[in-house]
């Protein structure tokens, strides 16, 4: 089971910085999970919150400001005073540190209601076909994923090749159809959704099934057994299975 930083590592650095990505290295994480939206002049940055003032010493919507703005905040200061100054990443130069650090990244397209979902795939797609081209990333270290089945759609059009996973909070009746239909390789859900029938359905199906936020040792080791793939964690737990030995059994 992989052990994927939770917002980078959100129990170590500020969420969706740098730092967080330097930490999850740090703590020898080989995955990464962040939220991306999009600044008013359609700039992807890395933010989860809607609004500014939990994770920044900034105030209002994020998508009203423009990336000249968001960039003069202060992202890491709430956090502890070490990460004074920490600054808002764009996704960009932060996919090429994480290649550079060879950590793999779950990109969350995080959309709010009025939030344009398709404009945001469109520049999401736009930073990785620039960063292909570059050869500073490939398709495969990343993985998206999202609570709207719409985002999905547009990526599968827009970028195919980067694998998608369907986000949900409960696991929905029609969990097979929905991610049949998105052309999905994996559900993520609340692990406190996943039953261990759910979790053998789901594997068996031929789909993975991968989990957020699981932040004790315990629950990681229970989930593991059930042959989930990934945890979502703030904090660098410790895988609970060699690979060879998950799966129900
Ligand atoms: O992708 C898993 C998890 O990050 C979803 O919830 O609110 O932390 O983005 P949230
Ligand atoms: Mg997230």
């Amino acid at each position: 089971m992989i052990i994927c930083g939770h917002r980078g590592l959100a129990n170590k650095a500020p969420e969706n910085t740098l730092s967080g990505l330097i930490a999850a290295h740090a703590a020898g994480l080989s995955w990464v999970e962040i939220d991306v939206q999009l600044s008013q002049d359609q700039e992807v940055v890395l933010f989860h919150d809607q609004r500014l003032g939990r994770c920044t010493d900034g105030s209002g919507a994020l998508r009203q400001h423009t990336w000249a703005e968001l960039q003069q905040l202060d992202a890491g200061s709430w956090f502890s005073e070490q990460f004074k100054n920490e600054r808002l990443p764009l996704l960009s130069e932060y996919l090429t540190k994480a290649c550079e650090l060879n950590i793999q990244v779950n990109i969350e397209l995080k959309l709010y209601p009025k939030d344009d979902i398709r404009q945001l795939c469109v520049q999401v797609s736009q930073v990785l076909a620039a960063l292909f081209s570059q050869g500073k990333v490939g398709a495969n270290q990343l993985l998206f994923s999202s609570f709207e089945p719409a985002a999905l759609c547009h990526l599968q059009q827009l970028i195919p090749e980067v694998p998608r996973a369907l986000l949900v909070e409960q696991i929905p009746k029609d969990w097979q159809a929905q991610l049949q239909q998105l052309g999905c390789e994996a559900l993520h859900c609340a692990h406190t959704a996943l039953t261990p029938a759910r979790a053998a359905a789901i594997i068996e199906a031929g789909y993975r099934v991968s989990c957020y936020t699981v932040n004790k040792q315990s629950r990681a080791d229970q989930l593991a057994s059930l042959g989930v793939h990934m945890i979502f964690s703030d904090k660098p737990l410790k895988v609970a299975l060699p690979c060879e030995q998950q799966g129900p059994s």
